[in-house]
């Protein structure tokens, strides 16, 4: 397995694949790997005869109050995990590499981005667009593999490479989860063990709007309230939002007929999870 640093040594390795016809698989991480990306990479590697992942921190991505200095990195277990599950390159850029001084391009997006975590992270997928945009620009895959748990981001991505013309096939990835439901997040590490107890609500809840929509409930009002209500009575879980919106375009409905997305997220102590499901009419 080869690691690069910068965007030239990259661009040369991934030359030299292309030239051999190559096909290239690729996921981008922020690191602090766990078997949700270990999924991905492996997909990834059973796809294409190169697998690259890159692990960078995006500081345009956090808000001013967000966990950006917090925010767990373990590079050699990364590197450890990366090699176990066969990747042929990892990119470890700085941040000076990526964000020269002068900087000043970005990718930005509208409508997919009004909603959920849209609206409580604002500039959150400006800075998604912008890194997966430049990160596109230098490794140039065939295929980019993406998790659903992050399904708004999914969305924004999948419309980004389409409005940009990106000759890049975007995979979304089925959510890993622990045995009792939480879905798999660096930011579960964050958790005390109480907390972490605690966190199994988001999956619960959801669990709980499933089976109400199996029952053949329209109303998106009367899921959210019963999601609401679940999560509210966990003592260490504080709601920022519980939506349902319409899978595709990341917008609100009045009923549910087509396919939705149920997304929500949930503070745990002082650490934001989210978690969703799509439900199919
Ligand atoms: O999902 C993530 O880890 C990040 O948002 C991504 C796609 C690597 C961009 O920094």
């Amino acid at each position: 397995m080869e690691k690069t640093t910068s965007v030239k040594e990259t661009r040369q390795i991934i030359k030299d694949w292309k030239k051999q016809g190559l096909s290239i698989g690729f996921v981008p991480t922020m690191g602090f790997l766990h078997e949700g990306h270990q999924s991905l990479i492996q997909r990834s590697v059973s796809e294409n005869d190169r697998a690259v992942v890159s692990i960078f921190v995006n500081p345009m991505q956090f808000g001013p109050t967000e966990d950006l200095a917090t925010y767990p990195r373990d590079k050699a277990r990364d590197l450890f995990i990366c090699e176990s599950c066969d990747a042929d390159l990892v990119f470890l850029p700085e941040t000076s590499e990526l964000y020269p001084a002068g900087f000043c391009t970005f990718a930005d997006m509208t409508v997919l981005t009004t909603e959920l975590c849209g609206k409580t992270r604002p500039n959150h997928f400006r800075g998604v667009c912008t890194i997966v945009n430049k990160l596109f620009n230098i490794i140039t895959p065939d295929r980019a593999y993406f998790g659903r748990k992050d399904a708004q981001q999914l969305a924004v991505i999948t419309r980004m490479a389409l409005d940009f013309n990106t000759d890049i096939e975007i995979i979304g990835c089925e959510i890993i989860r622990e045995s009792d439901g939480l879905a798999k997040s660096s930011r579960n590490n964050y958790l005390s063990p109480d907390e972490r107890k605690a966190a199994c609500v988001l999956s619960r809840s959801l669990q709980a709007g499933r089976v109400l929509l199996e029952s053949g409930e329209k109303d998106p009002r009367v899921l959210i309230a019963a999601i609401k209500d679940i999560i509210s009575n966990e003592p260490l879980a504080s709601i920022d939002y519980v939506e349902i919106v319409k899978a595709d375009s990341i917008q609100k409905v009045d009923r549910i007929e087509d396919p939705v997305l149920v997304a929500i997220a949930v503070y745990i102590g002082k650490t934001r999870l989210i978690d969703n499901f799509v439900f199919h009419v």
